[in-house]
C-alpha cells in the first residue's frame, strides 16, 4: 500500500506513533521518526527498520517540535534522505494530571505550545513536501490513472477526546487538542484544493502507553480489570467503555492505514474517533488521575488527586 512512500512522524518514537510508523514500513514506506530524546529515537529507529528487509528508518533526535527552526530542518534532510514526504503524522504531545488550581500559566503553556504550536510548525515544515507529494501521486481518481493508484500528501494529527466534553484536570490537554482539531479543520479547507488529505486520530485510552501510566492510577487501572473479569460478555479492561476495552495500539496503526491507503484518498478534514464509544460516557469510562471511589466533585473540592501516577504530584497545588 505505501511501497516507496515516506512517512515523516513527530514523536515517533513513542508507544502510539512508533506502532503508527512500524504499520507503515511494514507495508512498504520508509520513514523518519523525531523526537527530544536522541539516543530513544535512533534505537526505536533501528528497532521499527527490522520490520522489513531493506526498509530505511531515519530517527532523528534533539528535535522539539516548539523550536521551528529544528523541525524544518529535520523535515529538509528527511525529504533529501528519503526522496520526498508524502505522509506526516503529528504525535508529539505533552501532559500531566492537574486542575486548574495546580497549572501555573507556564504549565498550562507548554502543553499548548508542544501540542498546539508544534502540530501548527509541524504543518509548516512538511506541507510543501505533502503538495508535491500530492501531485506526484494524484491517485485513482485522476483521468488515465492505475485504478490501483494511492494518492501522496497525507497528513494527520493524534490530537484527544477530553475536549468534547472537558474533563477535569485536563484543562490544558483540552485547550490545545481542540486547537489541533481546528488547525487540521484549516488544512483540510486550504490544502485539500492541492490534494492533501488532512485527518485527525483521536484515540481513547490506549492500553500500555506512556500517556496513560501518565494519566491513570494502577489502582484504577486494575479496578477495571478485575470489575471486567467479574462480568461475563465484556471483553476484558474496562466494563464502563462501550466496545469493553481500553484500546491497543493496534487499533491507532489500523486506522492510519486507512487514513494513508487508497481508502482514505477522499477522506478530508475528518476525525476519526478510535475509542469504543468511550467519550460518549466521559467521567465515567474515562477518569483521569484518580483512584477508584473519588467521585467528582470531592477530589476537586479537597485538591487530591491520585498519588499513582507516572510523573504525578502527590497532591494538587490547592
Ligand atoms: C503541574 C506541572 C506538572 C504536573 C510539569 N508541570 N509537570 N504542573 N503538575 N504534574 C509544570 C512545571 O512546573 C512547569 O511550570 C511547566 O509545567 C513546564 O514544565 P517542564 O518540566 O519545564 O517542561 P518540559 O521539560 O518542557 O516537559 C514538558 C512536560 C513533560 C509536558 C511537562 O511531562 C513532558 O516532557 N512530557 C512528554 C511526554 C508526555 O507527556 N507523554 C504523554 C503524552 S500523552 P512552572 O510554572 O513551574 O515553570 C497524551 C495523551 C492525550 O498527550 C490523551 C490521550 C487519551
Amino acid at each position: 500500500m505505501a511501497y516507496g512512500r515516506v512517512a515523516f512522524v513527530t514523536g515517533g518514537a513513542g508507544d502510539i506513533c512508533s506502532a503508527q510508523t512500524r504499520a507503515l514500513v511494514y507495508l512498504g514506506a520508509n520513514a523518519c521518526i523525531i523526537g527530544r530524546n536522541a539516543e530513544k529515537t535512533e534505537t526505536v529507529a533501528r528497532d521499527i527498520a527490522k520490520v522489513r528487509k531493506g526498509a530505511k528508518v531515519i530517527g532523528i533526535g534533539n528535535v522539539d517540535v516548539r523550536n521551528f527552526d529544528n523541525l524544518k530542518a529535520a523535515a529538509d534532510r528527511c525529504a533529501a534522505e528519503l526522496g520526498g514526504i508524502d505522509f506526516v503524522i503529528a504525535g508529539a504531545a505533552g501532559n500531566f494530571v492537574a486542575p486548574i488550581a495546580g497549572l501555573s500559566p507556564n504549565a498550562f503553556k507548554t502543553v499548548l505550545d508542544i501540542d498546539t504550536i508544534g502540530t501548527f510548525n509541524t504543518v509548516k515544515a512538511t506541507v510543501d513536501y505533502l503538495v508535491e507529494s500530492a501531485s506526484k501521486y494524484p491517485g485513482a481518481s485522476a483521468a488515465g490513472a492505475d485504478p490501483n493508484a494511492i494518492s501522496g500528501g497525507k497528513f494527520i494529527a493524534v490530537s484527544a477526546t477530553f475536549h468534547y466534553t472537558g474533563l477535569p484536570m485536563q484543562a490544558h490537554v483540552s485547550a490545545a487538542k481542540a486547537a489541533v482539531d481546528s488547525i487540521v479543520a484549516s488544512v483540510a479547507l486550504e490544502y485539500g484544493p492541492r490534494g492533501v488529505m488532512a485527518n485527525v486520530i483521536a484515540p481513547g485510552p490506549i492500553e500500555g502507553t506512556e500517556g496513560m501510566s501518565r494519566l491513570s492510577s494502577t489502582d484504577h487501572v486494575a479496578d477495571q480489570a478485575s470489575k471486567s473479569a467479574r462480568q461475563p460478555g465484556t471483553r476484558g479492561g474496562s466494563p464502563s467503555i462501550p466496545s469493553g476495552r481500553w484500546g491497543s495500539v493496534r487499533d491507532i496503526s489500523d486506522a492510519t492505514v486507512y487514513l494513508f491507503s487508497a481508502t482514505g484518498d477522499n477522506v478530508n478534514g475528518h476525525v476519526l474517533v478510535v475509542d469504543g464509544g468511550a467519550w460518549r460516557r466521559q467521567g465515567s469510562a474515562i477518569s483521569v488521575g484518580l483512584d477508584p471511589g473519588m467521585e467528582y466533585p470531592n477530589f476537586l473540592l479537597a485538591g487530591e488527586m491520585s498519588t499513582k501516577l507516572k510523573g504525578g504530584k502527590s497532591k494538587s497545588k490547592l
